[in-house]
C-alpha cells in the first residue's frame, strides 16, 4: 500500500511516520509537509534514507503541487496531520488556521476525489466539542456530543470535520475522522504545555501557568494515538468518527508539579500568568467506541508515560535547539511579555 502522511515533520505526524515505517516495511510512505515553524526535518532524519520513505516539502493548500503528487504516486490511504495546532497562536492570528486547517483539507479531499483513494483519514481533536464543567466528573465527550468550539483553532478543526462528513455524504468519499485528547511524548514542539515546562524548568526559568492552573486536560501518550489511527485506517468503517483518549485527566498544576518532581526542581518556579482568552475548562474523552469496535487499548497511563517523555527532552537537547527558529523566539517573547501576574501573593495561593 502507498500511504500519504501530511504534516509528518510535526509532533504527532512525525511519531506516526516512525511508527508506520517500523511496523509496515512492505508499505511505502510519502510525507508532505510545508515545514512551517512547527515542522522539523530533524524529526525524520532516520527515515530519510529508507527506500520506502520519501519526503516532499509542500503546502496542502497548493492545488497544483497536491494534484501532481496524487497523480504521480496513486495513494491508497491519506492521513492528514497537517495543521496549525497552537490555540494561543490562533488567538493572535486566526487567518492561517482557516487556510491550512479548512482549505488545506478541501484541497486534499478534492485530490482524493479526482485520483481515487481507499481512505482519507482526518486527524481531528477533542477540542471540537468545546469544554466540560470542572464539577461534573461524570460527563465525557462521546462521538455524538455536539460541536461547540471555543478558539479559532478548534473552530477551524470543527469546520474541517464538517467538510469531511459532507464529502463522505455528497461524493461518497471513504473518510474517517479521529478526535483525540491532548498528546505528549517525543518531538513535541516546546510551545505546548509539557515540553515548554520541561524546557523552562531545566533552565530554572519561571513556569507560566494560565489562570489558577485548575483547567483539566486528558493526556495521551503520542504512541497510543499512533496505534489508534493505525487501527482506524485499517479496520475503521467509512464515514465514522472515533474518539481517542485513555482517561488520564490532570489539572495543569498537577502536570507541572509532576514534571518538577521528576526534574527535582522547586515548585517556587511556578508563576501564575494572565488566563488564556476563552480558556476551555475540562476535556475528557469517552473512548468506548474505539475500544469496543476496534479493540484499541492504550499502552501508557500518564504515570508510566510522562517520565520517559521528560527524559526524551533531556536526552535530545540538539533537537530542541534546532526548533528554536527566529519565528519561534518572536512568538514566545511577544506572548509571555506582559503576562506575568504573580497570583501566589495576590490570591494567597500556597503549594
Ligand atoms: P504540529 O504543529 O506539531 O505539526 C503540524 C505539522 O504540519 C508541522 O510539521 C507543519 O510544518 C505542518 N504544516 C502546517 N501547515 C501546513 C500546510 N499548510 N501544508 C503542509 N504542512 C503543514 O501539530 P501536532 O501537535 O503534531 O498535531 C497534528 C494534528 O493532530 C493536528 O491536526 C492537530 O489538530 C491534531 N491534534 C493534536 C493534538 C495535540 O495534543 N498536539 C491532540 C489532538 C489532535
Ligand atoms: P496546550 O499545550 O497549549 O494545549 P491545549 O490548549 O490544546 O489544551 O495547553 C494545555 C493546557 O496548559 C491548557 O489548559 C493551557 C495551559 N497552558 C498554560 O497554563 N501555560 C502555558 O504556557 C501553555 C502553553 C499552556
Amino acid at each position: 500500500m502507498k500511504i500519504l502522511i501530511t504534516g509528518g515533520a510535526g509532533f504527532i505526524g512525525g511519531n506516526f511516520c516512525h511508527y508506520m515505517v517500523k511496523n509496515y516495511p512492505e508499505d511505502s510512505f510519502v510525507c508532505l509537509d510545508a515545514l512551517t515553524y512547527a515542522g522539523n526535518l530533524e524529526t525524520l532524519k532516520d527515515l530519510l534514507n529508507k527506500p520506502n520513505f520519501q519526503f516532499v516539502k509542500g503546502n496542502i493548500c497548493d492545488t497544483n503541487l497536491v494534484f501532481n503528487l496524487f497523480k504521480k504516486e496513486k495513494f491508497d490511504i491519506v492521513v492528514n496531520f497537517a495543521a496549525e495546532s497552537h490555540v494561543d497562536r490562533s488567538i493572535e492570528n486566526p487567518k492561517i488556521f482557516l487556510e491550512t486547517n479548512i482549505l488545506g483539507v478541501q484541497t486534499l479531499m478534492d485530490a482524493c476525489k479526482k485520483f481515487g483513494i481507499k481512505r482519507y483519514h482526518q486527524v481531528s481533536t477533542d477540542e471540537v466539542y468545546g469544554d466540560l464543567p470542572l464539577d461534573r466528573k461524570d460527563l465525557f465527550f462521546t462521538e455524538s456530543t455536539p460541536l461547540h468550539t471555543s478558539s479559532p483553532y478548534s473552530a477551524s478543526k470543527a469546520a474541517a470535520d464538517l467538510l469531511v462528513m459532507a464529502y463522505h455524504r455528497t461524493f461518497n468519499l471513504p473518510t474517517t475522522i479521529s478526535r483525540c485528547s491532548n498528546n505528549y511524548g517525543p518531538y513535541q514542539f516546546p510551545e505546548k504545555l509539557i515540553p515548554l515546562i520541561i524546557k523552562k524548568a531545566l533552565n530554572n526559568e519561571n513556569l507560566p501557568i494560565y489562570g489558577k492552573g485548575e483547567n483539566v486536560r486528558d493526556w495521551l501518550h503520542v504512541y497510543d494515538h499512533c496505534t489508534a489511527i493505525d487501527l482506524i485506517i485499517r479496520k475503521g468503517k467509512d464515514g465514522e468518527i472515533y474518539n481517542i483518549g485513555g482517561h488520564n485527566e490532570k489539572t495543569n498544576l498537577q502536570v507541572v508539579k509532576e514534571i518538577l518532581k521528576y526534574l527535582n526542581k522547586p515548585e517556587s518556579l511556578i508563576t501564575f500568568v494572565k488566563d488564556r482568552a476563552g480558556h476551555d475548562l475540562r476535556y475528557a474523552i469517552d473512548p468506548s467506541k474505539i475500544t469496543n469496535e476496534l479493540g484499541w487499548k492504550p499502552k501508557y497511563t500518564f504515570e508510566t508515560g510522562i517520565g520517559p517523555s521528560i527524559q526524551w527532552n533531556i536526552d535530545n537537547k540538539k533537537w530542541l535547539k534546532n526548533v528554536e527558529s527566529g519565528e519561534y523566539l518572536r512568538f514566545m517573547e511577544n506572548h509571555y511579555k506582559d503576562n506575568i501576574i504573580d497570583k501566589k501573593e495576590e490570591e494567597g495561593i500556597t503549594y
